[in-house]
């Protein structure tokens, strides 16, 4: 493997400071506590990812599973689905280093993988920041959600796809 070439590896505990300090420098207007991306973490370790370079964390991927129309607020540290049927791609955010690579679709494979194992249904996310517009050419449509959730995130669109 060429570590100038950003690839994806399981994440583990000790990466939640790096994950907390990336997540919160991308999106200052979506501010997450520590607590809030360990809860996720803990909730699925399988479906969640760091990017490395060169030896260095370089983006993450935080998913776990979430009911249909009515996954996690932002920064919500208990949430327990009712009837688990998607793999939620809570966050996918890569330092300007690791875009470009093809770091998403290979992302998606792995949740769908996750997904695969639980029979769920498929796939969800809330696009935001306008990546709805780069959603759809991973197979991701809108879907009605809960209007409290997208709130949360001061706007945004819920989408999925099945498997
Ligand atoms: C969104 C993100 C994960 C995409 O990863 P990436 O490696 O940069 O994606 P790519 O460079 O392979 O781009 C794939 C395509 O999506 C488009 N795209 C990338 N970021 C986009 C965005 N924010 N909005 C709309 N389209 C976007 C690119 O223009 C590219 O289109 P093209 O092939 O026609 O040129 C990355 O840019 C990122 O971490 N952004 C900040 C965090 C974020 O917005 N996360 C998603 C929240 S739902």
């Amino acid at each position: 493997m060429n570590p100038a070439i950003p690839a994806w590896r399981p994440m583990r505990e000790a990466d939640l400071g790096f994950v907390d300090r990336l997540g919160n420098s991308i999106y200052p207007d979506h501010v997450e506590s520590f607590a809030a991306f360990a809860a996720k973490f803990r909730a699925c370790p399988e479906a969640c990812l760091v990017a490395e370079k060169g030896g260095r964390g370089a983006g993450y991927c935080l998913a776990l599973p979430a009911d249909a129309g009515n996954p996690p607020r932002l920064d919500q540290v208990r949430y327990v689905p009712a009837k688990p049927a998607f793999i939620h791609l809570h966050d996918i955010a890569l330092s300007e280093a690791a875009r470009g690579h093809g770091l998403v679709p290979l992302a998606i494979e792995r949740l769908a993988e996750v997904a695969r194992a639980k029979s769920f249904a498929g796939l969800s996310l809330i696009a935001v920041m306008g990546t709805e517009t780069m959603w759809p050419r991973y197979g991701f449509k809108p879907a009605p959600c809960d209007r409290a959730v997208i709130a949360s995130f001061g706007g945004g669109v819920y989408m999925n796809r099945p498997l």
